[in-house]
């Protein structure tokens, strides 16, 4: 079908789209590149408007923002809401998102973004969630259900959106039955409010038999998610700490202020919770998507892969060391020397904490199921990392 990919209320491109499997097969015009997703602008060649990789570009980029095929427990998913792959929710409410203002609105169809967004527009999600997060649900056959932001989440964690009081809340679930992102999660958020990071505040949920985090959106209709793999095609690569340095450098070009102290906040935090994750998709920035200002870092979020969850025996206590530095796995040792200041951080500020996340874990125990000896080991790291800090800025 012919759609315009529309950001909000600026028409980007006309396309032959393929609601089937979420190709664009054809461009037709393009009215106004700048509105485009931040990844495609570079692939844009304004001669060859079907130039392969734009094209090809332009179809990832569509299909990355839906549920992706490692998504934890797909099968599942797929079979409650009676379909067979991702792609085919794609285009069901417009593709439309919580964490941008993109849309395919049909050529011939008359509708606006007012009419339609799920910022102003309530959605039902009781049964989406339950398909997605449950250990029981029933095969969703309502269409209704299907007509969610819930469609365009990215991520390998079972998830989905909620309304409550207004507010649009991600829920956030553990990896297969591993349940204690939730609590790496809340753990973060907590570290980021005593130390002054701006940051996404989860907090533990339960939901009929699910234990979750629960988040608020950090996106409004006026602003969109760019993360830094959408932000690294246009920089050069040079797999080494070159990328980190340019990364700061468009930012700071681009107006942003205290980049540096902002992606240097992240890092203190992944190492203080032993963070594994911090993949080129979970940090970046906040684009107005009005005047295209880049506004801010995109506040901390997920944060669940943590504190050696991988690596957890009941018998033997192993420790990884390893975290993300953009293309690289390097021991959480080094990346942290990336901090030019490690004194400005005031770790009084987390006195405390540990017994705190102990009687976190504990009380929730009845739920996850958290022997003494793991969650005793926890706190053994947390507060191994919490002093790591303190010896680096004695010797810094
Ligand atoms: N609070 C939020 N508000 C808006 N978008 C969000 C929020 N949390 C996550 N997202 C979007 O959903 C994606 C997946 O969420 P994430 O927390 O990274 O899950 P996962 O652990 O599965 O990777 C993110 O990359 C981002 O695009
Ligand atoms: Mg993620």
């Amino acid at each position: 079908m012919k759609c315009i990919l529309m950001n909000k209320n600026t028409k980007v491109l006309l396309a032959e789209y393929d609601s089937a499997t979420g190709v664009f097969m054809k461009i037709l015009d393009v009215y106004n590149i700048l509105y485009a997703p931040y990844i495609i602008t570079n692939f844009y060649n304004k001669d060859n408007l079907n130039d392969d990789s734009f094209r090809t570009n332009l179809s990832n980029w569509f299909k990355g923002r839906g549920i992706p095929l490692w998504r934890d427990s797909l099968d599942l998913l797929l079979h409650r809401l009676n379909i067979v792959a991702p792609s085919e929710l794609l285009d069901k409410a417009f593709g439309l998102s919580l964490s941008d203002q993109y849309w395919l609105k049909p050529q011939n169809l008359d509708v606006c973004y007012d009419d339609i967004n799920f910022f102003d527009h309530d959605f039902s999600y009781t049964e989406f969630m339950e398909a997605s997060l449950s250990k029981n649900s029933k095969i969703i056959t309502k269409d209704a259900s299907l007509k969610t932001p819930n469609n365009t989440t990215d991520g390998m964690l079972k998830k989905a959106w909620i309304i409550e009081d207004g507010v649009r809340y991600l829920l956030k679930g553990g990896y297969k039955n591993e349940l204690l992102q939730p609590f790496n999660e809340v753990l973060a958020s907590e570290i980021c409010s005593r130390l002054g990071f701006n940051h996404v505040d989860y907090k533990i949920a339960v939901y009929k038999d699910i234990v979750v985090s629960k988040c608020p959106c950090f996106i409004n209709k006026d602003t969109e998610l760019v993360t830094c793999n959408q932000i690294k095609n246009a920089m050069e690569r040079h797999n080494n700490i070159n990328d980190y340095e340019e990364y700061i450098k468009i930012l700071e070009n681009h107006g942003i202020k205290d980049a540096r102290i902002k992606l240097e906040n992240m890092y203190i935090l992944d190492f203080l919770i032993m963070n594994e994750d911090r993949h080129l998709n979970n940090f970046g920035i906040i684009r107005d998507v009005n005047t295209l200002k880049w506004l801010d870092l995109a506040p901390i979020f997920d944060n669940g892969q943590s504190l050696n969850i991988k690596y957890y025996d009941e018998e033997e206590m192993h420790i990884s060391g390893e975290g993300r530095f953009f293309y690289e796995l390097k021991p959480f040792d080094e990346i942290i020397n990336v901090v030019k200041d490690i004194k400005r951080i005031d770790l009084s500020k987390l006195d405390g904490i540990v017994e705190w996340f102990e009687q976190l874990l504990h009380k929730y125990q009845y739920l996850t199921g958290f022997s003494d000896i793991r969650i005793n080991r926890l706190c053994i790291l947390l507060n191994r990392q919490i002093n790591k800090l303190k010896e680096l800025q004695k010797y810094n």
